[in-house]
């Protein structure tokens, strides 16, 4: 087992994405749609991928990624015209290896990563994957929060996987992702789906009363 990520780092959010505002207080109502992910998102996908990774992959790295659809399935989340978040699988031999997933900080918590992970764990499935793995920083207490809602248990630990920054990996498997019982889980995943809420730091003002 392979990973092309090497690195899974957090750093502070910050504004800058724009989203439809309306409502009371300003409240934004974002619609975010999945897509696969194509070349016209590279500039967007590299410059959020600059923003949340120390080792950012590179374009060229990316633009291989994408032109093997056999083995690779890789998609964007959109805001309107925006691109807020992207997750990519390499698919083989019925396991799904999850090698990417990064939001933009202020797109974070907003259930984001959630959506891209159902539409890999799909496309795992209807790939006959019965198996998906990831490695993620020990320290990344979020990303793991998120991988458990989605049946991923450890496994055992990379010794400095990360060794930029010194870190261990932990790898980490969600087993029969083929079974009704797995199909199950996904679907009460994506109930609990919530609307998207407005971006963080979206400038809006506070909430007035009305007189
Ligand atoms: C990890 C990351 C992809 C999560 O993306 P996201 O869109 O913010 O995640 P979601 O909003 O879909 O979160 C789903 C659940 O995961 C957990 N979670 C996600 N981020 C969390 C955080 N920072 N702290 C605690 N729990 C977190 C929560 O249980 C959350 O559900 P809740 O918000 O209803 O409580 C995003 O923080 C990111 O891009 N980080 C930088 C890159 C990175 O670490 N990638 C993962 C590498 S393994």
């Amino acid at each position: 087992m392979t990973s092309v990520r090497s690195i899974f780092h957090l750093r502070p959010r910050r504004a800058g994405v724009a989203a439809k505002s309306k409502g009371k207080g300003g409240a934004a109502e974002a619609c975010v749609e999945i897509v696969p992910m194509r070349r016209s998102h590279l500039k967007s996908v590299i410059a959020i991928e600059r923003r949340i990774f120390p080792s950012p992959w590179s374009l060229g790295l990316y633009l291989s990624e994408i032109t093997q659809p056999a083995t690779r399935a890789y998609y964007v989340a959109c805001v309107g015209p925006d691109v807020v978040g992207y997750a990519g699988m390499m698919v083989v031999v019925g396991e799904g290896h999850v090698t990417n997933i990064g939001v933009a900080p202020e797109w974070q918590r907003h259930g984001v990563a959630r959506r891209l992970l159902l539409k890999l764990a799909a496309e795992a499935r209807e790939r006959s994957a019965q198996h998906l793995t990831l490695e993620v920083r020990v320290s990344n207490a979020g990303a793991q929060a998120l991988y458990h809602e989605f049946g991923f248990v450890p496994a055992g630990i990379r010794k400095n996987y990360y060794s930029e920054v010194h870190e261990d990996a932990i790898v980490m498997w969600a087993h029969d992702i083929h079974t009704d019982a797995y199909r199950l889980r996904l679907e009460g995943i994506e109930a609990r789906l919530r609307p998207l809420g407005p971006p963080h730091g979206a400038g809006q003002a506070p909430a007035l009363p009305e007189l």
